[in-house]
């Protein structure tokens, strides 16, 4: 949701800052602007569309500058416009500012700035903040610094924000609270953003500021962080970074989502490593465990998550029931934090999200640790807010994710959910020790068998090309595969535009079959399970309709291959982890019908990666 970035240092800003709205594009992409302090004084150029249309728009005009902020928007509040772009400056021109979040008490604020001469030329609540700086920085005769923490003490709402004044273009003040923000440190130069991307290539030192913190950051100074409510002074915790800039970029793909389906034998490997110990019978996971027994001893758990995350946390109710014994709720964490949950002590809570930073689900877990339960965090980015406001959890090492729709992060939360499922089912003594054994061995092999599957999707190419003129898909499943359907039509409706939904097959019957004729593309998950035989009686009445059905089914599958119209091979696999490699042909075939229809498959119309408001 918004992209930050700013630069202060002795490289041109101009380069560094339209590199790093590249990379933070992700985030949101309606609309990108730039503001850089150079000989000819301020440079402030915006326009609604994407980094490449703001580039057009400076053409080069932008001379060398020492320093800079941009903005790459995800619109809250106004239309994607060139007015509502950021940077947005104040009245006199002097400050200027970008912001990630929302100002939820902007009007009364904006009443009061109009009411003393104010005039707004955005309807965004950005403008206003910028004005209340310089509202206050001019009445009180204070610093900017002084006059930034005293208006977000006037403010409620999310912020990252990085401001600049015109006449003192030395330094740059930052803050933050809900919305993420991150330093980077070299040598005579700052870089600030929303994630570290923008600037792996320069420095791997970074200051992750926390909520309610603010910091300036000047040329020749140590960074000054301190809190915003009690302006205490505050000793940052210096991150030096792991990243690598190879893990952001396509490295030869068409696409990040086309590489990041490709990289799921890696990514699973890097969840997996270090934790999952076949030879030993054994299975490490240090952060979930120093609360063994809150976890092995739970009496339910609540999983909370969002959009895929949430798909992630079925598949984990069903593991956990299966394997583990232990009655699981899996909740929409937007549902969750405004039902009035009962949730006690005894609860415990898993967190799911990639980025660590959606506001519904941080809101939840927050909720849930006011009233006591223990809170655990899968998150893949690092530092993220929802990492460090867990109690404890554990990383799922997909290396960084940035086509907007989920895949990989999705299958390395499905493994490390296995293997908490498994390790807590081990301790609770309720599965079988050879049966557990055969699992441990098993889940190694996953990556070995998605390697095998990716190594072909001309079928899924090929069906592709068939079903991308088709107004809607139906996608069926049932036990483990049915969260996978949900996510096959989330996959195939944000990526292409299509109207897709997902069913736990049996409920075809309840209401879905009505839309079944002969253009209704149905895609079935039937790999060999307890429940193949029903599955196999739902086909038959898709196709005694004249649906198309279109079935992922176990290696050899000739049964079911008689029926469907087509069929796309998975290798086999002990059915609790079959999602694992279910979701991969569905990946396939959203991608490739995204792709064939013309549709910008890694910024999707709408969509931003991290959704850090509610
Ligand atoms: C879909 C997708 C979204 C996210 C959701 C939660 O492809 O990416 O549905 O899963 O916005 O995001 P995180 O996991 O970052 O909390």
């Amino acid at each position: 949701m918004c992209g930050i970035v700013g630069y202060i240092g002795h490289r041109n800003a101009v380069p560094v800052v339209l590199n790093g709205l590249r990379r933070l594009e992700y985030r949101g992409y309606d609309s990108a602007g730039i503001a850089v302090m150079n000989e000819d004084g301020l440079s402030l150029i915006k326009c609604k569309g994407k980094v490449s249309d703001l580039e057009e728009k400076i053409n080069g005009t932008l001379k060398e500058s020492g320093i800079g902020i941009g903005h790459t928007r995800w619109a809250t509040h106004g239309v994607p416009n060139d007015v509502n772009a950021h940077p947005h400056a104040s009245n006199s021109g002097k400050i200027v500012l970008i912001h990630n979040g929302i100002i939820e008490n902007y009007a009364s604020i904006k009443e009061a700035l109009a009411g003393r001469g104010v005039a707004f030329k955005s309807d965004t609540d950005t403008e206003v903040l910028v004005n209340l700086i310089e509202d206050i920085k001019n009445a009180e005769g204070i610093s900017l610094a002084k006059a930034v923490r005293s208006a977000l003490n006037q403010v409620v709402g999310a912020y990252a924000i990085a401001v600049f004044e015109v006449d003192n273009p030395k330094k740059v003040v930052v803050a933050k609270k809900g919305s993420p923000l991150v330093l980077g440190i070299g040598e005579n130069e700052f870089f600030i953003a929303s994630d570290a991307t923008p600037f792996l290539e320069y420095t791997k030192t970074a200051v992750y500021l926390e909520d309610d913190e603010m910091a300036v950051v000047e040329i020749g100074k140590e960074v000054e962080v301190r809190s915003i409510p009690s302006n205490k002074a505050i000793d940052p915790y210096v991150h030096q970074l792991k990243m690598d800039i190879e893990a952001i970029e396509k490295g030869g793909y068409d696409h990040f989502m086309l590489k990041e389906i490709y990289e799921q034998p890696k990514s699973i490997r890097d969840t997996l490593r270090g934790r999952l110990l076949p030879e030993q019978g054994l299975i490490k996971m240090g952060g979930v465990f120093e609360y063994r027994e809150k976890i092995v001893n739970a009496e339910r758990i609540i999983i909370i998550g969002c959009g895929t995350s949430w798909h992630a946390g079925l598949v984990a109710e069903y593991l956990f029931e299966d394997l583990a014994r232990i009655p699981v709720e899996v909740e929409y964490a937007s549902e969750f934090r405004y039902r009035n949950p009962v949730i006690t002590e005894k609860d415990v809570v898993i967190a799911i999200s990639q980025s660590g930073e959606t506001a519904d689900t941080l809101a939840a877990i927050k909720l849930a640790k006011e009233k006591g339960a223990t809170i655990f965090g899968i998150c893949n980015v690092v530092g993220s807010s929802i990492a460090r406001e867990t109690h404890a959890g554990a990383y799922t090492h997909a290396g960084p994710e940035i086509g907007v729709a989920s895949t990989k992060a999705f299958t390395a939360q499905v493994a490390v959910l296995a293997l908490m499922a498994l390790r807590i089912a081990h301790d609770r003594g309720v599965l079988k020790q050879s049966y557990y054994h055969q699992l441990l061995t098993e889940l190694d092999s996953i990556p070995e068998k998605i390697e095998k599957m990716l190594e072909s999707d001309a079928q899924a190419r090929h069906i592709s090309e068939l079903y991308k003129d088709a107004q809607n898909f139906l996608y069926l499943g049932r036990g483990f595969n049915f969260p996978v359907a949900l996510e096959g039509a989330l996959k195939l409706k944000e990526i292409s535009y299509i109207h897709a939904e997902g069913y736990p097959a049996a409920e075809m019957k309840h209401g879905p079959i009505a839309l079944i004729d002969e253009n209704m593309p149905v895609v079935v998950i039937a790999p060999k399970s307890g429940q193949y035989e029903k599955i196999v009686s739902n086909i038959q009445e898709v196709k005694a309709r004249n649906g198309k059905v279109i079935a992922v089914v176990s290696n050899g599958d000739s049964e079911i291959a008689r029926m469907a119209d087509h069929v796309i091979e998975i290798e086999e696999t002990a059915e609790v982890f079959s999602p694992l490699l279910t979701t991969i042909p569905l990946q396939l075939l959203s991608y490739h019908i995204a792709v064939m229809r013309g549709c910008n498959v890694d910024q999707p119309r709408n969509l931003a990666k991290s959704v850090t408001v509610e």
